[in-house]
């Protein structure tokens, strides 16, 4: 169990700078993901911590201790790769005993380990089998076995579900979940995968370009996102943005106009003066669909452009005059048609606005 700290820590591969002075604290026992969409830099980060890549600039502590230009074995971790790389030769439990007996352990300590990894992991019916005649999930599960033994300080995961079905990669969320309960042990986990982030993290950091957008719990970036880049990576499906303008900003509180409808009018406390440039938010899930007369000063004139049936829930994709298509779930089902005109309410109370910079200026969750 340990700590992990970050202190401005930075990264360029020749001239390119790819990770941009990054401070983070990891506190013992912490559960914490990555995020980001593909290159945004999670892997680079994740490998300056396991000291599989150098630091270009700035100093990484675990447990305390300052492990910048430490070998990756001095480290006190275990990583967990995409890619489980079992040896094929070696049945499971030769696979997981492999690296104890590169480090020369007892014969019973090995068996010990093997045993209760084993266990944690429910392999034990599968010891004797060779990897080709392990699914998917099941090879995953050895592969985190070999770091399970080593009692790592630190669990380091880098999209370790991302080669199995989407079944498969429901159950080993779980079962990674049930193990950082069990273990308690420290873990940073790698995903471009929100819905991985969002269900494993204590918290999440969200990675854009080499810069960290935000840190927190995933419900905190989920109803207060700092920016535009975390409202629309958390999320799914993603929150709808509209763009609009000040009309008019009196005692902190200002009205907006859409660009899509100009009629419509949403009035909320920000720092803002007239003439400024918005972005407004609203989520899927926030907005209401009204067939007949227009529902008051947030409700826009649209078109049903195609419907997605789920049986629980229904996505309406609407064309309501905005850059983008409009997504509105609905809990349920609904007759809505293609080609249909309809009205859509924004519902005041759950609205975010982002100035021209894509900075969070109004949610209503953070007003
Ligand atoms: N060894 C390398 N040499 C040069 N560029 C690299 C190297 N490794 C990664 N990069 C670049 O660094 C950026 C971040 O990559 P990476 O950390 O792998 O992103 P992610 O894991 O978020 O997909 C990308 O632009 C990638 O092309
Ligand atoms: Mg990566």
């Amino acid at each position: 169990m340990a700590t992990v700290e970050l202190k401005n820590v930075s990264k360029s591969f020749g001239p390119v700078r790819v990770i941009e002075s990054v401070n983070l604290t990891i506190g013992d026992g912490e559960f914490v993901v990555f995020v980001g969409a593909s290159g945004s830099g999670k892997s680079t980060l994740l490998r300056m911590v396991a000291g599989l890549e150098q630091v270009s600039g700035g100093d990484v502590l675990i447990d305390g201790k300052d492990v910048t230009f430490a070998e990756p074995a001095e480290r006190g971790i275990a990583m967990v790769f995409q890619s489980y790389a079992l040896y094929p030769h070696m049945n499971v439990y030769d696979n997981i005993a492999f690296n104890l007996r590169l480090a020369r352990f007892s014969r019973d300590e090995i068996d010990k380990r093997v045993k209760e990894a084993a266990r944690i992991l429910r392999l034990h019916d599968l010891l004797s089998r060779s990897p080709a005649q392990l699914s998917g999930g099941q090879r995953q599960r050895v592969a985190i076995g070999r770091a399970i033994v080593r009692n790592p300080k630190v669990f380091l995961f880098d999209e370790p579900l991302s080669n199995l079905d989407a079944a498969l990669r429901v159950q080993m969320r779980l079962e990674i979940e049930r193990l950082h309960r069990e273990l308690g042990t420290t873990m940073i986990y790698v995903t471009h995968d929100q819905v991985e982030a969002m269900t494993l993290a204590d918290r999440i950091v969200a990675l854009d370009n080499g810069h960290i957008q935000q840190v927190g719990p995933p419900l905190e970036l989920y109803s207060r996102p700092n920016n535009l880049f975390v409202a629309g990576f958390i999320g799914s499906p993603k929150m709808n943005l509209l763009p609009g303008h000040v009309v008019s900003a009196e005692g902190g509180v200002a009205t907006l106009g859409l660009e899509a409808d100009a009629g419509a009018r949403i009035a909320l406390p920000m720092p803002a003066k007239a003439g400024d440039k918005v972005t407004v938010g609203v989520r899927p899930e926030a907005v209401e669909i009204v067939s007949g007369p227009a529902a008051g000063d947030t409700a826009l004139p649209a078109k049903v452009e195609s419907v997605e049936r789920l049986g629980n829930i229904t996505f309406v994709y609407l064309d309501a005059g905005a850059p983008d298509v409009i997504t509105v779930q609905v809990i349920g089902q609904t007759a809505l048609t293609p080609g249909q005109a309809v009205q859509i309410g924004l519902r005041p109370s759950q609205l975010y606005v982002f100035d021209a910079a894509g900075k969070a200026i109004a949610s209503a969750a953070n007003p």
